[in-house]
C-alpha cells in the first residue's frame, strides 16, 4: 500500500497544535493608539470607534496605569487640540496637549514606552498633513521645517520614538538632523512609510477632528494601486534614516507587508487602522462574527510579516487574557 500524508496527525489536540504552531501574537508585539483632549476629568466614548475614548490628561494618566498593569508597554499618541490655525500651532508648543501629555505620564510612569504621532492634520484648520501653498497645495519643504520643529518639541516633553505620518518627502532625513542637533540622537523613528490614502480612516478622521476641508490626500498619500511605490517609499525612508517602517493600512495591504519583510531587514510596523477596528468591533457586538475573529486577523497580519502591529484591539485582547 502507498502511504500518503497525514498532515491531521498534526492537529489531533491542542497540546500538538500549540507545539507546531509557526505564528504567535503576544502583547510584546502591540502598540496601542489613544487620543488625548483638552480639559479636566473627561472620558468620552468615540462614537465611531467603540471602546475607545477621548481623555483628558489626568484620565489618561488613569488608563496608563490600567495599560501597565495589563501587560501593554507601548502607546502611542495622538492629540486634539481646542485651538487650530493655519500653520497648526498646537502642535509644537511646548505647551501643547502631547506635550504636555508626555511630560505628565513620564512624570508617573516612566516604565510607559511612548510613541507620538508627527502630523499636522489635527493641528491646521483647513485639516491638511502639512502647510498650504498659494494654491491650496500642500507646500512639502515649507511643511518640513514645521515637523522638524514638532519633533524637536516631543522629543523635548519626553516622547521616547516619533512616528511621522505626514508623508512629505524628505521628512525623515529632515528630522533626524533636527533631533541630532538637538542631542536627541537616541531617539528612533518610526516612518510611516507605505501609507496609502484610504478610506479605512474614516473613524479615526472623526475621532481626531482631521478630516480635510476641502480635497483629500492623495497628493501626499500613496495610491492603493502600487506595491512597486511602496517599495520605494520604504528604501528612501530607510536611506534617510528611519529606525522602523511602516505600511498602513494592515488587511488590505498583507501583500505590501509581505514584500517589505522579505526585501528590508529593519523592524516591519503594520497599522491596523480605524476602519479595520470599527468594521470587525461591529461585526463580533453584533454577534455575527465570533470574538476568535480578531485573534485570526491579528494573526494574517503578522503572519504576512509584521513584526510589529497597532491596533485598537489591544486592551480588548489583554483584558480577555487572550494575548499575554
Ligand atoms: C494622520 C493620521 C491618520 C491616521 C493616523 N495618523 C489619518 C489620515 O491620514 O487621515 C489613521 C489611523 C487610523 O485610521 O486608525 N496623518
Ligand atoms: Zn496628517
Amino acid at each position: 500500500m502507498k502511504n500518503f500524508n497525514r498532515t491531521r496527525r498534526l492537529r489531533g489536540n491542542p497540546a500538538i497544535r500549540d507545539m507546531v504552531r509557526e505564528t504567535r501574537l503576544s502583547l510584546d508585539d502591540f502598540i496601542y493608539p489613544l487620543f488625548v483632549v483638552e480639559g479636566e476629568g473627561i472620558k468620552n466614548e468615540i462614537s465611531s470607534m467603540k471602546g475607545n475614548y477621548h481623555l483628558s490628561v489626568d484620565m489618561l494618566l488613569r488608563e496608563v496605569e490600567e495599560l501597565l498593569d495589563l501587560g501593554i508597554k507601548s502607546i502611542l499618541l495622538f492629540g486634539i487640540p481646542n485651538e487650530k490655525d493655519a500653520v497648526g500651532s498646537q502642535a509644537f508648543s511646548d505647551e501643547g496637549i502631547i506635550q504636555r501629555a508626555v511630560r505628565e505620564v513620564k512624570k508617573y510612569f516612566p516604565q510607559m514606552y511612548i510613541i507620538t504621532d508627527i502630523c499636522m492634520c489635527e493641528y491646521t484648520s483647513h485639516g491638511h498633513c502639512g502647510i498650504l501653498n498659494d494654491n491650496n497645495d500642500v507646500d512639502n519643504d515649507k511643511t518640513l521645517e514645521y515637523l522638524g520643529q514638532i519633533a524637536i518639541s516631543h522629543a523635548r516633553a519626553g516622547a521616547d520614538m516619533l512616528a511621522p505620518s505626514d508623508m512629505m518627502d524628505g521628512r525623515v532625513k529632515y528630522i533626524r538632523q533636527a533631533l541630532d542637533r538637538e542631542g536627541f540622537v537616541n531617539i528612533p523613528i518610526m516612518a510611516y512609510s507605505a501609507k496609502y490614502a484610504s478610506n479605512y480612516y474614516g473613524p479615526f478622521r472623526e475621532a481626531a477632528h482631521s478630516a480635510p476641508s476641502f480635497g483629500d490626500r492623495k497628493t501626499y498619500q500613496m495610491d492603493p494601486a502600487n506595491i512597486r511605490e511602496a517599495l520605494r517609499e520604504i528604501q528612501y525612508d530607510i536611506e534617510e534614516g528611519a529606525d522602523l517602517v511602516m505600511v498602513k493600512p494592515a488587511l488590505a495591504y498583507l501583500d505590501v507587508i509581505r514584500k517589505a519583510r522579505d526585501n528590508f531587514n529593519v523592524p516591519i510596523v503594520a497599522y491596523n487602522v480605524s476602519g479595520e477596528y470599527s468594521m470587525l468591533k461591529l461585526a463580533v457586538e453584533n454577534n455575527i462574527l465570533s470574538q476568535d475573529v480578531i485573534l485570526e486577523t491579528l494573526l494574517s497580519i503578522k503572519r504576512a510579516g509584521a513584526d510589529i502591529i497597532i491596533t485598537y484591539f489591544a486592551k480588548d485582547l489583554a483584558k480577555a487574557g487572550l494575548v499575554r
